[in-house]
């Protein structure tokens, strides 16, 4: 079987920059405190976890003088307002394409836009952007969502950042008859355009990809998502011992692809596993 590797592959920069920064604190302070998961990979937390992590829900269960951890996905100014109320040190992991969006999204509130998120509205992210516009946020997800959306004066889109590209050009489609004045940031990062050609590519030039990544990552489904539009034989996984061996009968060559929140130690174990077969 030959295996074909994509490349970029594994950590985008916002997610290296995030957990070297995290693993500097451990070894610094020994107990670092993490509202909510710093990652969407439950094994790379785990390690984490091991180095001294500790991961709370929200900001009340905080200790006084902890240190605290902000993932990539960033938080609203609240959040930062209250974690410094308690005394907490800050280790701000944001990712600066998160914060190009926040910004993006609070200057077209200030501008006096109805602000417009193409994203989950449960992710994380998006929820840290909507936090940081002032005044109503509306968070959509497909062109369908915008059917039932006020025609308004000023419109002003933003995107989580890892959005895939065809779905935010269809949803400003679809706002363009419902305001006067439409300005679109694209906000989608380079990291996720660059890891979803690279799955298109993979997907052209094998018989199947597989696409390893936390089952709750946002990103890593989008690649799966890109991947199936191509018509691939896609198989995701979180881990090597999720590897199927039916999916891979009958395979000669067969791509892999990894989300940005996927560790290279995690990547090197599956390629290795399929190495000996
Ligand atoms: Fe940042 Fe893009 Fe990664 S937003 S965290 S570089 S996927």
């Amino acid at each position: 079987m030959k295996l074909v590797i994509g490349k970029p592959l594994g950590f985008c920069f916002g997610v290296k920059r995030a957990i070297d920064e995290l693993e500097r604190a451990l070894g610094r302070y020994g107990e670092v405190y993490a509202l909510g998961s710093p990652i969407h990979n439950e094994e790379e937390v785990k390690r984490l976890i091991s180095m001294g992590l500790k991961l709370i829900e929200k900001v009340e269960c905080l200790p006084p003088n902890a240190v605290v951890f902000i993932r990539a996905h960033g938080t609203t100014p609240e959040i930062f307002d209250m974690v410094r109320k308690k005394g907490s040190i800050v280790i701000d992991g944001t990712c600066p394409s998160v914060k190009n969006a926040q910004e993006k999204a609070r200057l077209l509130s200030k501008e006096g836009y109805n602000v417009v998120v193409v994203g989950d509205p449960k992710h994380p992210e998006v929820q840290s952007i909507k936090g940081h516009a002032l005044g109503e946020v509306y968070v959509v997800t497909s062109p369908k969502d915008v059917e039932a959306f006020p025609a308004k004066d000023k419109i002003g889109v933003v995107s989580q950042t890892t959005q895939e590209e065809g779905m935010l050009l269809a949803i400003v489609s679809a706002l363009v008859p419902k305001s006067r004045e439409l300005r679109v940031y694209n906000t989608i990062c380079k990291a996720t355009l660059h890891r979803q050609e690279t799955v298109k590519k993979l997907a052209s030039e094998t018989e199947g990809v597989i696409v390893i990544g936390g089952h709750n990552s946002t990103n890593t489904a989008k690649l799966v998502e890109v991947a199936k539009k191509e018509g691939c034989d896609v198989l995701w996984i979180a881990k090597s011992d999720e590897i199927d061996e039916d999916w891979l009968k009958n395979k000669s060559i067969i791509g892999i692809a990894a989300g940005a929140s996927t560790p290279d130690w995690l990547i090197n174990d599956v390629i290795s596993s399929l190495s000996c077969r």
